[in-house]
């Protein structure tokens, strides 16, 4: 069997790194890593392949950055030609969300390839993000589907794919996160900030919808005003840095560059507090049960908040003020960690792979 696994973007690679471990096991698949380049910077890529001991791409398509639809129509382009030019595997798998996951979806579906996606079936039913779009088209043209959760799988049943095609096997990224949770790295900024455990909060903000709104930064940074006695850290995503040169920023704010994945991770399971628009991060929090705060109106991933550590509060910057005090009092909901979330689901989609 010959498969090509797709990734592009920063949450991709940790995804691929639980697959990649888990396929190279079975000499049964011959596989490619095909990277479209969507990230790119050391930081943001070749980081990640390092830490979570990836090889090399076979292939990367380095698309680089542009606009939304000028980036998943370069991605298509490469794909399609790439596979002109080479040769077209038996099954394609696509992880997430990102343009990288649409772009050579697409691509495999038009070249009669059989399409696989994992983290399929989940749903912020707002189309105005860019990964609901990804997550809708994917989940249409594709063969068969790997959920996360049992709701995921019951959305696509709602919109009528086949029971035998759909597969509830747990979370990837959770795999790479226990897996790699002894090899956790203190981020040199943790000894120069004299950071103490659970008494600072993590901070992503890199949705375009926050970013790339005003008043959203003016509430925020009020609202950490008023908690002067917590330091709040922030490693900051290119787009997020050149927009936040405008403002003003706290004196409890720490903005830091972007760490890697063992780095990240260690600054936020010795946190008290995250606070994020992201949504991979939500369920990192829910594993590592530190107590999180999304600051979106709408997840695709409800489990996070109904039994997780995720608060979704939109821009209640109120309620945000209320939360920090009692994420810092040690008062937050008692949570539980999803099913099947367990560090074997990579092992139980080759398994699945096996047979279809
Ligand atoms: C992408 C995904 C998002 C995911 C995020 C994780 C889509 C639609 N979005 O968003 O779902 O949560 O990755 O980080 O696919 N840039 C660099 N260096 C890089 C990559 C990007 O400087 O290596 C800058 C560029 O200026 C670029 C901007 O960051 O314009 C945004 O990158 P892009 O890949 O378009 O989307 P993300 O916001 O990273």
């Amino acid at each position: 069997m010959t498969i090509d696994l797709i990734a592009g973007a920063r949450p991709n690679f940790v995804k691929l790194a639980a697959l990649f471990h888990a396929i190279k096991k079975h000499d049964f698949i011959k596989y490619r890593i095909i990277h479209t380049g969507q990230h790119y910077d050391k930081i943001m890529s070749d980081v990640f392949f390092d830490e979570l001991e990836i090889p090399l791409p076979d292939v990367n398509l380095e698309v680089g950055s542009s606009t939304d639809i000028e980036q998943t129509a370069n991605i298509m382009v490469k794909y399609d030609h790439l596979l002109n030019s080479t040769y077209k595997p038996d099954k394609i798998i696509v992880v997430g969300d990102v343009n990288s996951t649409l772009a050579c979806s697409v691509v495999a579906a038009k070249s009669g390839i059989e399409l696989i996606h994992v983290e399929a079936g989940i749903r912020s039913y707002d189309n105005k993000m860019p990964e609901e779009i990804n997550r809708i088209i994917t989940d249409s043209i594709s063969n068969h589907f790997f959920t996360t959760t049992k709701n995921a799988k019951n959305i696509l049943l709602s919109e009528g794919k086949n029971l035998n095609r759909i597969h509830f096997v747990g979370n990837v990224m959770i795999d790479t996160l226990l897996r790699n949770k002894s090899k956790f790295k203190i981020p040199e900024i943790f000894n120069s900030l004299e950071l103490n455990q659970n008494k600072y909060s993590v901070i992503t903000i890199h949705r375009p919808s926050n970013v790339n709104n005003k008043n959203f930064w003016i509430k925020l940074f009020d609202t950490l005003n008023k908690h002067e006695n917590i330091l709040f850290v922030f490693p900051c995503h290119p787009r997020t840095n050149k927009v936040l040169n405008q403002h003003k920023i706290p004196n409890n704010l720490k903005l830091i560059t972007p760490l890697s994945y063992l780095e990240f991770n260690f600054l936020v399971s010795k946190s008290g507090l995250i606070i994020t628009d992201s949504g991979g991060v939500t369920e990192e929090a829910t594993v590592l049960e530190i107590p999180c705060i999304t600051l979106r109106k709408n997840t695709e991933r409800p489990e996070t908040v109904e039994i997780g550590t995720n608060e979704l509060i939109g821009n209640n910057f109120k309620l945000l003020n209320k939360l920090i005090n009692k994420a810092f009092s040690n008062n937050w909901k008692s949570t539980k960690i999803p099913e099947l979330w367990d560090g074997e689901t990579a092992e139980r989609i080759v398994k699945i792979l096996s047979k279809i």
